[in-house]
């Protein structure tokens, strides 16, 4: 391992695939963070942004189109594109004996593949999976959350409303959130075009398509469905209220959780202290923002509640989405499946 490496993608080949959308770009700064050399590092996109030159760590990558066997000879793959890309790719990747972790949604519900959050499940990477799918940015989010609780108390139910930032719906997202906020400035008409409405000084309910026997849309439903799955519990009672807000970077979550056994709030306290990915602010007047964790490797857990029968636990948490809900977990899931592959 070089020096100044500190992961142990070192002496692996790894492509970033999707390196120039958000979550692409985010798993590079990270391996450039870690120290992972410039020659193990590939990058590639769709046509539109081949050929697009970045800046890594002292030097450049220059984006490559992705193309059947493009990734021939790499060790593992982050991809960070759509669905439909990674079903296209991701398994070619496979058969010629590249390891995958997947940002989208392609596969997090495919029984055959291991669906992880490090911190709650990483013994599913012990056997080095060929795919690995990396969880819905919220889900991450709150189980790192939920995990500790339902370890040291038991959980009954989850009650959770998100204030989810716009770049969780990807690069244009962003754009329009500034070309608009500026329109709106400028008192000009807002047409929506990433959203069905204005994201500009706005909320709304996640705009992703709403299940009409349910009532629940997408995002709601895949918190619900890889909640279940990752924590190996096809019962566990989880609502969700998915709301987007007009901030740029990190999801908000206001949590109620019913526990099993009562609680404490100084144990509460102590758990997530103690518990990996996750740092608690005790303070009970603590104004915790989006602002104040944008970068952040860690879920702030703050405002711990207490019910007077101890068996009711609310909280509010701020996670950066780009990071631990998406990046960093799909890179801490390559580095562990990197140590499994030297042995
Ligand atoms: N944003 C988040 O907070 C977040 C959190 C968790 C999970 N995710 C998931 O992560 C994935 C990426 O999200 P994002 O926010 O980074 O989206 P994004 O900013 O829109 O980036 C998507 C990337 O996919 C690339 N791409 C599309 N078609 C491709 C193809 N045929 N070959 C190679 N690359 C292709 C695009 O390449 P070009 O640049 O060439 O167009 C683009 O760079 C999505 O599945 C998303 O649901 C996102």
């Amino acid at each position: 391992m070089p020096d100044d490496c500190s992961s142990s993608l070192a002496n692996q080949t790894i492509a970033v695939v999707g390196a120039f959308g958000l979550v692409g770009r985010e798993a590079l700064a990270i391996l450039g963070d870690r120290g992972v050399p410039l020659e193990r590092v590939r990058a590639f996109g769709s046509a539109r942004s081949a050929g697009t030159i970045i800046p890594y760590r002292d030097g450049e990558l220059t984006i490559a189109e992705l193309r059947e066997g493009g990734l021939e000879g790499c060790d593992i793959a982050i991809f960070g594109t759509d669905a439909d890309t990674a079903k296209a790719h991701a398994p070619r990747a496979n058969v010629a004996g590249v390891r995958v972790v997947d940002n989208s949604s392609a596969y997090r519900l495919d029984s055959r593949v291991p669906l992880v959050v490090p911190e709650v499940n990483g013994e599913l990477l012990d056997d080095g999976p060929m795919l690995v799918a990396n969880p819905n940015c919220s889900t991450i989010l709150l189980l790192l959350a939920v995990e500790p609780v339902r370890r040291a108390f038991g959980v009954r139910s989850v009650i959770a409303s998100t204030y989810q930032a716009i770049s969780g719906a990807g690069r244009a997202a962003v754009e329009e959130l500034f070309s608009q906020t500026r329109d709106a400035l400028d008192g000009k008409a807002l047409t929506p075009s990433a959203f069905p409405v204005p994201c500009a000084f706005n909320v709304f309910p996640h705009e992703s398509a709403v299940d009409p026997d349910t009532g629940l849309n997408v995002e709601e439903s895949k918190i619900i469905a890889e909640s279940r799955k990752i924590l190996a519990s096809p019962d566990l009672d989880v609502s969700p209220t998915c709301v987007r807000v007009p901030v740029e970077r990190c999801h908000s979550q206001s949590l109620t959780i019913e526990l099993e056994r009562p609680a404490s709030r100084g144990a509460v306290v102590e758990l997530f202290g103690s518990f990996p990915g996750v740092a608690i602010n005790a303070d009970p007047a603590a104004l915790v923002t989006p602002r104040d964790i944008s970068g952040s490797d860690l879920v702030s857990i703050s405002r711990p509640r207490l019910s007077a029968d101890g068996r009711r636990l609310s909280l509010w948490t701020c996670g950066d989405q780009l990071r631990k809900g998406a990046a960093l977990n799909a890179v801490q899931i390559a580095e562990r499946l990197a140590a499994v592959a030297v042995g």
